[in-house]
């Protein structure tokens, strides 16, 4: 044990984070990883989520997009032009569009065929990440995604489940898109629409969650953003009528005040549990930029903290942070 934990010093030294004390607790909530392991490799890559699974994550995290010909992808947001090369590739394909309200231009994937889309290039979206790696990967399938959970869920000797999210799915259902039944025709093809399958499907959107319900016996998750109204007792009973879980924003369960320093916590966890919903927080990230300065540059001790406010998930960008926190040993070297 003692050789182990020194080898995951050894490990993740080079990532800039203290790693957890020989004595943490094994157990703890399951770690997301948030569109892979973004905070190494280009976001909603194979390489990101395989990078993840690899670092400790047991669940990778696609957000869910349409193509013109109704194939699911991963990216973001189906605006794409900051996370690939879409605009040396394809410039006249430029659009302005109004999605959920707000004016958006771009280059949207509903504008692009898969094949198109395949001759894309991914690209790390925010400029004080690595981009060692622009360039170098593709846009990848929700059918490849699965079909790597499996693959990873054999060579690492766990399970390494999904935690597919589908992202604007009123408007893609007004255009005739509408990306529910093919994200359950995708776990069905893979053999994952049943209970017990390590999924749990997410979204912000209610009415696409009760649009699932009839389709899936799998966990159903409410995504809430910081600016949610206030979640009463009734509200989360509300919810627990057709979702097993919250996806909670961080501050709705640490808050923070001004120079962003966290406030003691809600009560919103054991509420949530109290109504029979589990909880997931999101996201976890190492940089300053993010981390609040009442951890003192130290992600691990954020983590820490809600795992012991008894969260039951948390979306971490840096899956190799979080299974240090929690003293779990990887399944290989994170590269
Ligand atoms: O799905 C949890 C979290 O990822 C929600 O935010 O915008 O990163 O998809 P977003
Ligand atoms: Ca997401």
């Amino acid at each position: 044990m003692v050789k182990a934990v020194a080898l995951t010093i050894l490990t993740f030294a080079g990532a800039g984070f203290i790693p957890a004390p020989a004595d943490a607790a094994a157990a703890g909530p399951i770690i997301i990883g948030h569109r892979g392991a973004s905070g190494h490799r280009p976001e909603h890559t194979l390489e990101s989520y395989r990078l993840a699974a690899e670092m400790g994550a047991d669940y990778i995290e696609p957000d869910l997009v349409s193509t013109k010909d109704g194939e699911l992808v991963a990216r973001h947001e189906n605006e794409i032009g900051d996370t690939t090369d879409v605009e040396a590739r394809f410039p006249d394909r430029k659009r302005s569009k109004t999605i959920d309200g707000h004016a958006v231009i771009g280059w949207f994937t509903e504008d692009f065929t898969l094949a198109e889309l395949r001759t894309l290039h991914a690209r790390e979206r925010l400029p004080f990440r690595s981009h060692a790696f622009d360039g170098r990967f593709a846009v990848p399938t929700f059918d490849e995604i699965l079909d790597l959970a499996a693959a990873l869920t054999k060579e690492l000797g766990r399970p390494v489940g999904v935690y597919p999210e589908t992202k604007h799915p009123a408007y893609f259902a007004s255009i005739g898109l509408a990306l529910e039944p093919k994200l359950v025709a995708a776990l069905e093809r893979h053999g994952w629409n049943t209970a017990g399958s390590p999924v749990f499907i997410q979204s912000f959107e209610a009415a696409s969650l009760k649009t699932l319900r009839p389709l899936t016996p799998l966990p159903l998750v409410l995504l809430l953003d910081a600016q949610a109204a206030p979640l009463t007792d009734a509200r989360l009973t509300e919810i627990a009528g057709y979702a097993q879980a919250v996806g909670l924003h961080q501050r709705l369960i640490v808050p923070a005040g001004p120079g962003n320093r966290t406030l003691p916590p809600t009560d919103v966890v054991a509420r949530a549990h109290t109504a029979g919903l589990k909880v997931h927080v999101w996201t976890l990230r190492n940089e300053a930029v993010f981390l609040s300065p009442s951890y003192n540059g130290h992600p691990e001790e954020e983590f820490r903290q809600f795992a012991g406010l008894g969260v039951d998930g948390i979306f971490t960008d840096f899956p190799d942070m979080g299974a240090a926190a929690l003293g779990r040993m990887p399944a290989t070297r994170a590269r």
